[in-house]
């Protein structure tokens, strides 16, 4: 286990598609790890794996409602609206208003390869969309309607 280094905003690794995981390995599992070790020692709601350098489709969420992992996630419904603010691991020092579903069902894989479906709502379900996005090189920053340094 380990503290990876968080990729900033700016590195081309954080805009680009990621490939689907198809091993559901020890080294999954070790990479899994440290994204936890990451996100709990950064204090964020959520860690995508191009954040810490890997081109892969998976994420972790850390919530009120608990810790997941979720892998090649898919947003099978959503429902609603909700606006509110948003930061970022690798957009250090800023939060924004972005608009995202008030709720998601998610489609995706645990860490042995078994589907999964999920559904959240409210802050859950922000930091799933968020975290999704970022599977597919996108910020939210390219989506806030208002920008602050915080
Ligand atoms: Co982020």
């Amino acid at each position: 286990m380990a503290i990876r280094n968080v990729v900033q905003v700016g590195d081309e690794v954080l805009r680009q598609k990621c490939f689907p995981v198809e091993v559901f390995d020890e080294k999954l599992h070790a990479l899994l790890e440290d994204m936890k070790d990451t996100v709990k020692k950064e204090q964020g709601a959520g860690l995508a794996a191009p954040q810490v350098g890997i081109l892969r489709r998976l994420a972790v969420v850390d919530v009120e409602e608990g810790y997941f992992e979720f892998i090649n996630p898919v947003i099978v419904q959503q429902k609603g609206e909700q606006s509110g603010w948003e930061g970022c691991l690798s957009v250090r020092g800023k939060s924004g208003i972005v608009s995202r579903p008030m709720k998601v069902t998610v489609s995706y894989q645990d860490r042995f390869g078994e589907k999964q479906l999920l559904k959240a709502k409210g802050f859950f379900a922000r930091a799933i969309c968020h975290e999704l996005d970022h599977l597919d090189g996108v910020l939210y920053i390219d989506k806030a309607t208002h920008i602050e340094k915080s």
